[in-house]
This record gives C-alpha cells, structure tokens and sequence, in this order.
C-alpha cells in the first residue's frame, strides 16, 4: 500500500489529471470543483440524493457498522448500556461525552425534573387541537410553539443559554407527549410528579386515571421504556437527526430544530414505521396469511414495514434487545397477539431470496409497536415515544454542530434539468 493519502482523477473529458486528497476515509465534495472544461465552468458537482454516500459532519456521537450490526453511543456498545444504565445517564452521555459522574448525575436528573412543568398556555395552546388530532401533529406543533415561550433560546452560543434549553425540552417532551395523548382521549392532564422517575413520571402522566385517583406504574414496564428509551437516544446521521442539523445549521433555536426533527421522524420511512408495522401485522391478520402478503412485497406493491435499513444490511442490534425486551413486558401484559405473525414473519423474511438478497433485516421499529400496544398506547402514539427518546440525540447532535467550527449553513446544489431561458410572449 502506498504511503499517499490523496486520490487521482483523470478527467477524460480534457485529459487533465487531479491530486485530491483523502482525509478520514472521504474526499471533500468541493475538492472536485476544480475539474473544469473550461475557466468559466462551474466545475464537477457530486451528485447524492438522499445523501447515500455523502458524510455531512464529523462527529464523535455515535458510531455504526452497519454491515456487522455494530451500535456505540460514544464507543459504548447499545448492549452495555441497555443492560447497565438509565436513559438519563445515556442522555448525559451522548450530550457531554462521558457518562456522569454520582454527583453529575443527581444534579442532571434535579434539573431535568425541575424542568419538566409546561407553562399553562402550552396546554391551552394543546386544547386548541381537534380531539382526532394525531398526537403527533400536536407533538411538532407544541415543540415549534415553545420558541415562543423561550426566547432566550435564541442565544445558542451562550453555553448557559443552551444547557438550559436541554433541561428544558428534555424535562418537557414526556409532559408534552402524555398531553398530546390524554388530549386525544378528552382525559384530564395529568401533571408531573417529581418524585417518580423519568419514564414512571411518564406512564403516570399518560396512565393515571384521573388526577384524584392512585396509580402505581408498573416497574417492569418502565424499566422496559427506560431501555426502550436507550435504544432510541440517537442512531447519527438519520432523517430527523439531519433536520435537526440543517435547521440548527441557520442558527435557529433548539426548539424550531425539534419541532422539524419531530417532523421528520414522522414519516411512516423514518419513525412512522412502528406504527405502520403494527397496521401491517392487523392487515395481515394471521399466520396463514402471510404468504399472500409477502408476494405482494415481492411485486413491489406493499413494503415488508419494519425490514430494511439504510445503515443496517445486518440484524439491527436494537431489534434483538427489544425482541428480549418484549417477553418480558408481555410477562406483565399477556401476550401481544400479533407476536406469533410477527415471528412468523421474521422466520419466513430471513430465508427469502428477496430479503437476503437485499440484505433487509429487521430493525428497531419491527417489534417495538408489539411492547408499545401491549403496554397499552395506540398505534398513534407509538412514534412520539420514538421521539421522547430521541430528543437526546437531537440535542447532543445539535450541540455538537453549533461547536464545531467546520459547519456552515446547510444549502446543497442541485442539478438544473429545467428549461434554458425563455421569455413570455
Ligand atoms: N420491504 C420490501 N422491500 C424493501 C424494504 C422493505 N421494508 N426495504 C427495502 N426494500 C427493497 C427496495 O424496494 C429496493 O428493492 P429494488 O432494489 O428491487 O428496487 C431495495 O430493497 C433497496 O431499498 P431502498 O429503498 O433503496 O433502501 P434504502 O436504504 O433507501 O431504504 C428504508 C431504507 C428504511 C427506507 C427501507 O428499507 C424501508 O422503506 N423500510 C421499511 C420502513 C421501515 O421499516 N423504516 C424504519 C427504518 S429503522 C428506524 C428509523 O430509521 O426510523
């Protein structure tokens, strides 16, 4: 191997040849603009829609392998830290890079909990909605509206400023995610209870029955969001995480980034997919059935929702955990009657020439809507969980752009296949 880290391009167009170099595994993009045909060329554009080969950051967040099944949260392995942390702590660790010292930690917690009351305009902002509103509508709408109440956001520079926005939306998203949902059942709010933990003072806020009434979350099912939770922080540069960035790349504040985050995590591609793998198993609706679904599939008229990775062309590691996840939560909830299709389906999937060949596995969102409806939560509200729990990563993501001096306003090029000048007449 030789000892030069640069890349040679002969153009064959003029002849020319070029010496680019090669840092960290990549060329940058703009080292190609010098290939010209001519002086007044614009020079060579790379061209990647949906950013397939495109790195858009340096990061020292998280790292995947997508061909081994490989997930770190700064070099932690998913595995580790599902068994051995709390969310809190993962969230610590992927905004500060470390995991939190006892006394880190307790001080972090204090001041996410004390930041976990929504002012009372924000639930009459919520009430505003249709009772059949999508909670997550209501989650993208609430997120965007809360720049209004924090105008101080606006100073993202200023690291005092920032560290409070974290608190703030961190405390705040299960407040506002059990809003969207007791909203959409006409229930009362519930608000938060300081003395519970982080996901037991969310399925009392979503579960209570009424603010009069005594209510006990189940410990096996919150230690089972807690690590549902983990599993969701963050995954790099995915489509949510690459709104975050590319609102936060204008220097907006945290709150607009989450809210065009969110919306992006809405979509049935992205985070949608839990709920559509939950539609798709009722559509399927039992085990001799199946094959008649996945001819379609074959046919390219349906997806096998919940299959498939841009990153992953393995076992996504998150969907092993969760599937161990979901017996033990279904120990305390009886068992999800879709489980068998699902299981079935999955043995099917993986010694099918369509699947294997295009490398589709199952990722996260394949048996996370199984524990999500068997704990009792629509379908609806299974992506604004993925949410709760990704607002970790948006912000550690976010954080890490608004101080790294390489960023600059996210504007790709295009390619012009339009009409040349013309002229009305
Ligand atoms: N079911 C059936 N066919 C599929 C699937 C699927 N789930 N996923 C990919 N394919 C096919 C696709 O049709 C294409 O076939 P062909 O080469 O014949 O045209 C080939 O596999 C490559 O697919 P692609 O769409 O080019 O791959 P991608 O990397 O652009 O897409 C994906 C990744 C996640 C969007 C896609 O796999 C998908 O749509 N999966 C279903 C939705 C889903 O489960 N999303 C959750 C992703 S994990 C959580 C998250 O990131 O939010």
């Amino acid at each position: 191997m030789s000892e030069k880290n640069t890349l040679t391009i002969i153009d064959n167009r003029t002849g020319k040849q070029y010496e680019i170099p090669i840092q960290n595994g990549a060329i940058r993009a703009i080292d190609l603009r010098q290939i010209k045909l001519s002086q007044d060329d614009f020079g060579l554009l790379s061209y990647d829609p949906g950013f397939e080969n495109t790195a858009s950051c340096k990061s020292s967040i998280t790292f995947i392998d997508g061909e081994k099944g490989i997930l770190r949260y700064r070099g932690y392995p998913i595995e580790e830290l599902a068994q051995k942390s709390t969310y809190l702590e993962v969230a610590y660790l992927l905004i500060y890079g470390e995991m939190p010292s006892k006394a880190q930690l307790q001080e972090w917690i204090r001041n996410i909990t004390l930041h976990t009351m929504v002012h009372e305009n924000i639930k009459k902002f919520m009430d505003g909605f249709h009772h059949d509103a999508h909670p997550m509508g209501m989650l993208v709408g609430t997120l965007g509206a809360l720049s209004t109440f924090y105008p101080d956001a606006k100073d993202i520079f200023d690291m005092q400023s920032r560290t409070k926005q974290i608190y703030r939306l961190l405390g705040k998203m299960p407040t506002m995610a059990a809003l969207a949902y007791r909203h959409s059942l006409g229930m009362p709010y519930i608000y938060p209870d300081n003395d519970l933990s982080y996901t037991e003072n969310f399925l009392n806020m979503l579960f209570k029955p009424s603010p009069s009434t005594k209510y006990d979350p189940d410990p096996v099912l919150s230690k089972a969001l807690d690590v549902l939770f983990i599993l969701h922080a963050d995954h790099e540069q995915n489509c949510s995480t690459n709104a975050m960035r590319s609102v936060g790349s204008s220097y907006a504040d945290p709150y607009s980034c989450a809210a065009a985050a969110a919306a992006a995590l809405y979509g049935p591609l992205h985070g949608g997919a839990n709920e559509a793998v939950v539609r798709m198993l009722k559509e399927i609706g039992s085990v001799d059935r199946i094959s008649e679904y996945l001819e379609q599939v074959h046919a390219h008229k349906k997806l096998l929702y919940g299959f498939g990775h841009r990153i992953y062309k393995n076992y996504d590691p998150r969907a092993r955990i969760i599937k161990e996840l979901a017996y033990k939560v279904f120990e305390v909830t009886g068992k999800n009657p879709l489980l068998d299709i699902a299981l079935e389906l999955e043995r099917i999937a993986l010694s099918d020439e369509y699947f294997l060949s295009r490398k589709l596995y199952p990722n996260v969102d394949f048996y996370s809507g199984l524990i999500y409806q068997a704990m009792g939560f629509p379908a609806s509200m299974f992506t604004v969980l993925f949410s709760v729990a990704r607002m970790a990563g948006w912000l550690a993501q976010w954080q890490e752009e608004i101080l790294d001096k390489e960023q600059g306003i996210a504007r790709p090029r295009q390619i012009y296949i339009g009409p040349a000048t013309r002229s009305l007449q």
